[in-house]
């Protein structure tokens, strides 16, 4: 029997991996949640509202009146951080995804201002960016959309492909993406980018731009020129002369609690109306006193909402830097095993193996207790047609993890190019 040959790379990515399998470790870089220390510092919410703190802007929060679009010192809060006015903004409940999948729901049934009827009636389809946020894939394909992709570039969605399916098509209906600090790859829309899309010519007259705003506020550095700029879609497109065109979805799930914070959307005043017809016919309003919690939570905040920001970012930023630094120092600079780049905010790395491996990285991975995002979970349908792309969430856990986990991703990323190029 003749033993295969095995070369001399090979055989150290070998070893390399085993010995940090060895190890017996349990590492999770899949989680795109808070720490604990990012909750913590937000546990005075459990305690703002006291006994006698019923009352805010006039109302009862204890009773239903108060209206669908939120209670007004909330939609002044989150205005201010979608620069908009309040009356440019709805204040829900819990989740920015529900919001949207209603906003969906809607224009499915009953298409949005300006539509001739419900879109279901016209097979629609959705232009998403990829890599992308799977959980938008999701909701869009249990809705029935088609879905189109079109690359995230480092200054947003690939505008021409956008155009050219946009204008194409009636039946495609927009485009749903992350504009700043992008889910997987922490890209933001440029304003040049923004003007094209708010002003871009669709064959659909109802097309619009969902932009799921999660990590607006997310930066790492607040300083001037150390982050980037949101955009504000909803001015743009009213400048544009597509006053309708842009729904902005936010959150407070990475700001105070997941999942038990508070959803916003910001658009024209005209679709807050629209959105609040539909709402108020499936409910009588918000929770207000989650509302005003997070009012006076986050008005008592040092600093408000931007200053919890800037704390969450103390204990963000380092475990990014963390990633770009193991990463460079196990796998080189200007790796010949991979690309990626290090944002300047929001929740997420993304990585390109430099072979077609990103599957045998994570079953690698697995096997040595390193749980990693599944391979293709940033393109529809969990298919990631290169083969390549991988999400690395570094928030949920603690610094030191995060560069245990960043060493042994790198064994595994060696081993599977290693093994790939025989
Ligand atoms: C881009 C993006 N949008 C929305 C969410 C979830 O937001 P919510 O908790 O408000 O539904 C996430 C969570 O990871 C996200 O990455």
């Amino acid at each position: 029997m003749t033993k295969e040959a095995t070369s001399p790379a090979l055989g150290a990515a070998r070893e390399a991996y085993e010995s940090f399998r060895a190890r017996g470790l349990t590492l999770n870089m899949q989680r795109g949640q808070p720490s604990d220390a990012d909750f913590d510092l937000s546990n005075g919410l459990l305690s703002v509202l006291g006994e006698d703190d019923y009352r805010m802007d006039g109302l009862d929060l204890r009773n239903y009146p108060g209206g669908v679009a939120g209670l007004p010192s909330a939609r002044a809060l989150f205005a201010r951080y979608l620069d908009l006015k309040a009356e440019n903004v709805l204040v829900w409940n819990n989740s920015s995804l529900e919001l949207q999948g209603l906003v969906l729901t809607f224009a499915l049934l009953h298409g949005v201002r300006g539509s001739r009827g419900g879109w279901i009636h016209e097979r629609p389809k959705m232009i998403v960016t990829v890599p992308g946020y799977d959980r938008h894939f999701l909701l869009l394909e249990k809705l029935g959309f088609e879905l189109l992709p079109v690359e995230m570039h480092e200054d947003g969605p690939d505008v021409e492909a956008t155009e050219r399916l946009a204008a194409g098509d009636p039946s495609v209906k927009g485009l749903l993406f992350v504009p700043t600090y992008s889910n997987p790859g922490g890209e933001s829309l440029s304003p040049e980018k923004a003007r094209r899309l708010v002003s871009l010519r669709a064959a659909a007259p109802d097309f619009t731009l969902f932009a799921d705003d999660a990590y607006r506020g997310h930066h790492f550095c607040a300083d001037p020129g150390e982050h980037d700029d949101p955009v504000n879609l909803v001015a743009l497109a009213r400048d544009a002369g597509h006053p309708d065109r842009a729904f902005v979805f936010s959150s407070t799930s990475k700001i105070t609690f997941a999942g038990a914070g508070l959803g916003f959307v910001g658009s024209s005043e005209d679709n807050v109306r629209w959105l609040s017809e539909y709402l108020g016919a499936q409910s009588i309003g918000p929770n207000k006193v989650e509302q005003a919690r997070h009012v006076k939570f986050l008005e008592g905040y040092p600093g408000g909402l931007e200053g919890l920001l800037r704390d969450h970012a103390r204990l963000i930023a380092p475990k990014f830097r963390a990633v770009d630094e193991v990463l460079r120092a196990e796998l080189g600079e200007d790796s010949e095993y991979a690309t990626w780049r290090l944002p300047r905010g929001g929740y997420f790395i993304s990585l390109d193996t430099a072979e077609p491996v990103a599957a045998r990285v994570v079953e690698l991975a697995n096997a040595a207790g390193l749980s990693l995002t599944p391979a293709g979970a940033t393109y529809p349908g969990g298919v990631d047609p290169t083969g390549r792309n991988l999400r690395l969430a570094p928030t949920r856990p603690p610094l030191e993890e995060v560069r245990l986990a960043m060493q042994g991703l790198a064994a595994c990323i060696r081993l599977a190019t290693e093994e790939a190029r025989g």
